[in-house]
């Protein structure tokens, strides 16, 4: 018997148009914390972590990390992780596949008892989210794969993980940093091949090395790893998130009046930075700021996503919605998720004017864009729609905003500091409830 319930959910809703100033600060990068926090799972000892954003991504990985018997306490923005009292235990499923980043969990449970039993995991609807990549470098160093129910169980026979020469056959961000995890206290040396460069991968390293691994090459497309018995505690600073600072970018330069962003690395965003400056959009560089003062006459430019350095896939989406106040016809070609354009759907119910083909969109400007009801339909479609919401004419609903909150801190009051007119209501829903069981 199939029985209707209500949910509550929560919606946001901006009254947009509004010229936006002030100064905003940056906090740390979500897609370098989701792996700095399983990794603590290797240490022998505490790990502190200071500059851990606030967002959902992250109190998920503390509720599975504590299940697992880890003690965690967080202190404004430090989390203090004393790893010693982790079991090896098969993961809870429930939380596991609210988020992507929860595979990390096989690598640092691997590396650190030669077995991981975990949920598959979840993370944005984008497309196929395959993990053979990962899977393929944990077979290579010992571990066998088997399905244990909806659970995937890696384990090896009783023997430590032994190193192994991998080849990325796709650059793969979160295949680079899982073998890392599992390589680190593996018998002998690792030697990725076409490895990742994202700057997260470099923070990961860098929190390893400090506790006593031995990593070479983070950064480059080959990395080093020589297995050590032990790792010990440390403290570490998370990067920036490039993505925050480039959703705000955006979001300056299409309803700003002059806005600071701080906390902000420019080698991070180099080639993001240089296609605003294609846009024409004014920016002034420090050390670790930006300002961006108000845009007129954009023009229209045409970006193709690829691995870091080149430009991330993650910023196109709120790039789009300044796309649509450019001169001209802009293009984004997608080479890393091809389904990755349900923000255009969106923006076209606000007025924009784009078309969609498979793995790219045109987006002729400018258009005037009204507000309406619109979904977050994923995390950096979330961030497009805030982008919208912030520019158009009018009162804009944001419903499905969890997807916001998995990875932007604090955003209501960032944006109010700024001058937005922005607040969240609460909505019901009714449901299918089918987990009645039958009487
Ligand atoms: C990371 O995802 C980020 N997430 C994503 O950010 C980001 O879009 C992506 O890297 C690319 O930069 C986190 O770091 C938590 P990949 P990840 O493995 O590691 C294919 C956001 O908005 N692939 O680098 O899952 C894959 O299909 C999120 O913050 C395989 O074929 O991405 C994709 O086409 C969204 N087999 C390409 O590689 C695999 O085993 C890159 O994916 C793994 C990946």
């Amino acid at each position: 018997m199939k029985e209707l319930i209500i949910i509550k959910m929560k919606k946001i809703v901006i009254n947009g148009g509004r010229p936006l100033k002030g100064e905003v600060t940056i906090s740390g990068a979500k897609n370098s914390v989701v792996a700095l926090i399983p990794a603590t799972i290797l240490a022998d000892d505490i790990v502190t972590l200071d500059g851990v954003p606030d967002i959902s991504d992250v109190a998920s990985l503390i509720e599975i990390m504590t299940i697992m018997g880890a003690k965690i306490e967080r202190k404004e923005d430090s989390l203090i992780i004393d790893p010693r009292g982790v079991k090896n235990m098969p993961m809870p499923f429930g939380k596991i596949n609210s988020l992507r980043a929860s595979y990390y969990f096989y690598g640092s449970l691997l590396g650190r008892y030669g077995q991981a039993t975990v949920g598959l995991p979840g993370g944005c609807d984008l497309g196929p989210r395959p993990i053979d990549l990962h899977l393929k470098a944990f077979e290579a160093m010992g571990a066998a794969m088997t399905m244990d129910g909806s659970s995937m169980k890696l384990a090896t026979d009783g023997k430590p993980l032994q190193g192994a020469n991998i080849y990325m056959d796709t650059v793969s961000v979160g295949a680079t940093i899982n073998t890392i995890l599992a390589a680190v206290k593996a018998e002998g040396r690792t030697v990725i091949e076409n490895a990742a460069r994202e700057p997260e991968i470099i923070d990961v390293v860098t929190l390893l090395n400090n506790m006593g691994a031995h990593i070479r090459g983070a950064g480059t497309d080959i990395i080093i790893i020589d297995g050590v018995p032990h790792l010990h505690g440390t403290r570490h600073q998370v990067i920036p998130d490039r993505i925050e600072a480039g959703t705000y970018i955006a979001l300056a330069a299409a309803i700003g009046e002059g806005i600071q962003i701080n906390n902000v690395l420019y080698e991070h965003l180099e080639s993001y930075i240089a296609k605003l400056e294609e846009m024409g959009v004014r920016m002034t560089i420090s050390e670790d700021s930006i300002f961006v003062e108000k845009q007129t006459d954009l023009k229209a430019i045409q970006i193709k996503t690829s691995p870091y350095p080149g430009f991330a896939t993650d910023l196109q989406q709120p790039l789009t919605t300044l796309m649509t106040q450019a001169y001209g016809e802009s293009k984004v070609v997608e080479t890393i998720y091809i389904e990755r354009f349900k923000h255009c759907g969106e923006l076209q119910r606000m007025g924009a004017n784009i078309e969609v083909s498979t793995g790219s969109a045109s987006i002729k400007g400018p258009s005037s864009l009204f507000g309406t009801k619109v979904v977050a339909t994923d995390l950096r479609c979330g961030a497009a729609m805030l982008v919208a919401g912030l520019l158009a004419e009018g009162i804009t609903e944001i419903h499905d905003v969890y997807h916001i909150d998995r990875g932007y801190a604090e955003i209501d009051q960032k944006l109010k500091n700024l001058g937005a007119v922005i607040w969240r209501e609460t909505i019901e829903r009714l449901q299918r409830y089918n987990n009645i069981k039958e009487k």
